[in-house]
């Protein structure tokens, strides 16, 4: 599959800051995956909504990735702890494996996703809209 350059997400201040995550639907290496972008630190970082200790989803509530203080991603299922700047596991049973990032930015009101080989959009089940480079923004 030819993926589109970049996907808009959601508009940039539907992230607030260590607010709840936008999920979305991605194929990952051929399959059915979903995915999560959250802000943290000003920036917004993404990644496949898969546990590194075994392929299942993170979140303990539809978008709520974060634990109660705001400052981990953490596993619902067995409490596995991320360092959400960088998707390290740095807590519980995957300690020094990685979720699996994807690239994103923010450009004129959006954030945007830049799919990969690995990781594309979901055929025909993709709640976002390709848009490509040079069109401009909705308004
Ligand atoms: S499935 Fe996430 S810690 Fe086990």
């Amino acid at each position: 599959m030819n993926s589109p350059e970049r996907i808009a997400l959601c508009p940039t201040d539907a992230l607030v800051e260590r607010g709840r995550g936008h999920v979305f639907d991605v194929r990952l290496w051929g399959q059915p995956a979903r995915a999560f972008a959250l802000r943290f630190d000003g920036r917004v970082v993404a990644y496949v909504n898969r546990c590194a200790h075994v392929p299942a989803e993170l979140d303990w509530q539809p978008g709520e990735f974060l634990d109660l203080e705001r400052r981990w991603i953490v596993c619902s299922i067995h409490g596995a702890v991320y360092e959400p700047s960088n998707g390290l596991c740095v807590a519980g049973p995957c300690v020094h494996k990685r979720l699996i990032p994807l690239q994103v930015g923010e450009a004129d009101a959006l954030v945007y996703w830049y799919p990969s080989r690995d990781v594309e959009p979901a055929a025909g089940e993709c709640s976002t809209s390709p848009i490509a480079p040079s069109a401009a923004p909705p308004p």
